[in-house]
């Protein structure tokens, strides 16, 4: 899976768009200044592609990433990566004036409806970007409808100009179900092939191509289902908490460099202590996980149908609860008849 994402970064860029993302992408430009600016200050041709074989693409890739990192490039020195960070200060200097509102990036952020407006209101008009948003909860719960919904409601215009954009899935469990989207598009009234063809499918992945901008939505359903096969027992725990936390720094920085919303679904563990703690549902991933997730949410199901939705750990919402009901349609309020 890991491979995957590095290969989603890896390939990022660039053919061009239809006609109707031309306008957004130009809205969205300043924001993503891409590194070939650098060939105007003397970068070398060679070392932006490097740059790029590396999967940095942005002139704030640049500057997120630390030397050290820069310096596994194949022939980047200290001298140069100097030269390279002092040209995108400049490069951010240039287009200062443009991107002056932007700064306040939380301007920016924007929220991704789950489908229900409690559910919504829960989490403070929904999933967010540039940040890393996880489910956990048992089998059924509906974590993979919500990630099939938001695959849809992340294509429809939203509060604060949000004007919809493509999704990026990456199916780790094999339940990625194009029935399924059809059937939610069909409740928002929406174009079934067209919702289709915004989706990335990650496994399905090979040259496609990608926009910088265009995407919204970054989904791994689940994040934790090949960590928990590949390596096994305690002795291998320490390295992969190691490789889950280089592949959540890696998702933290896509969500930040693109402005893009991180969706994750992860699996959890029936511990009885939790019991007298009136929450028997624990998140697996440890502390690596806790720590990367910007907003944890568990689901569980409850009787008639229902699932409840809390919010587990966040730095801004309250811990409260809300009742949703899974739907053919995906994620949808209870109906009060
Ligand atoms: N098209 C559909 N129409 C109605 N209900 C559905 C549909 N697809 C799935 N469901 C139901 O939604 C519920 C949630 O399923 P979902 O696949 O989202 O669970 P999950 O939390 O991802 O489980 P797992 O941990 O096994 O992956 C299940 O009870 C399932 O039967
Ligand atoms: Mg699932």
């Amino acid at each position: 899976m890991e491979t995957a994402v590095l290969d989603l970064i890896e390939q990022e860029k660039s053919i061009p768009t239809s006609e109707e993302n031309l306008g957004d992408l130009e809205e969205e430009e300043c924001f993503f200044q891409d590194i070939v600016l650098l060939l105007d200050l003397g970068i070398a041709l060679d070392d932006v592609k490097r740059l790029k074989d590396a999967g940095i693409n942005t002139i704030k890739g640049v500057q997120m990433t630390i030397p050290k990192k820069l310096l596994e490039i194949e022939g980047f020195d200290d001298k140069k990566i100097v030269k390279i960070k002092e040209a995108c200060t400049k490069v951010s200097f240039v287009n200062s004036f443009t991107t002056a509102l932007e700064v306040d990036q939380r301007n920016q952020i924007f929220k991704l409806s789950t489908g229900s407006k409690a559910f919504d209101k829960l989490l403070d008009g929904g999933i967010e970007s540039m940040a890393i948003t996880e489910v956990f909860g048992e089998s059924g719960s509906g974590k993979t409808q919500l990630s099939h919904t938001l695959c849809v409601t992340a294509q429809m215009p939203g509060p604060n100009g949000y004007i919809g954009g493509k999704v990026i899935f990456i199916d780790t469990e094999h339940t990625f179900r194009t029935d399924r989207l059809r059937s939610i598009a069909y409740r928002f009234n929406l174009d079934e092939n067209t919702v289709l063809e915004n989706i990335l499918c990650a496994r399905a992945y090979t040259s496609e191509h990608q926009e910088a901008g265009v995407f919204k939505l970054l989904i791994v359903d689940s994040i934790i289902a090949h960590f928990r096969v590949d390596y096994y027992g305690r002795k291998e725990m320490a390295h992969r908490q190691h490789r889950l936390g280089q592949l959540m720094a890696c998702l933290q920085k896509i969500s930040e460099e693109y402005n893009i919303a991180i969706f994750i679904t992860n699996q959890i563990t029936s511990n009885l202590n939790n019991l007298e703690q009136g929450d028997p549902q624990q998140p697996v991933g440890g502390n690596i996980l806790a720590h990367a997730s910007t907003t944890r949410i568990s689901l569980r199901k409850v009787l008639n149908g229902k699932r409840i939705a809390k919010v587990y750990d966040s730095p801004n919402l309250a811990a409260n609860e809300v009742e949703f009901t899974v739907t053919s349609g995906g994620i949808d309020d209870i109906k009060i008849n």
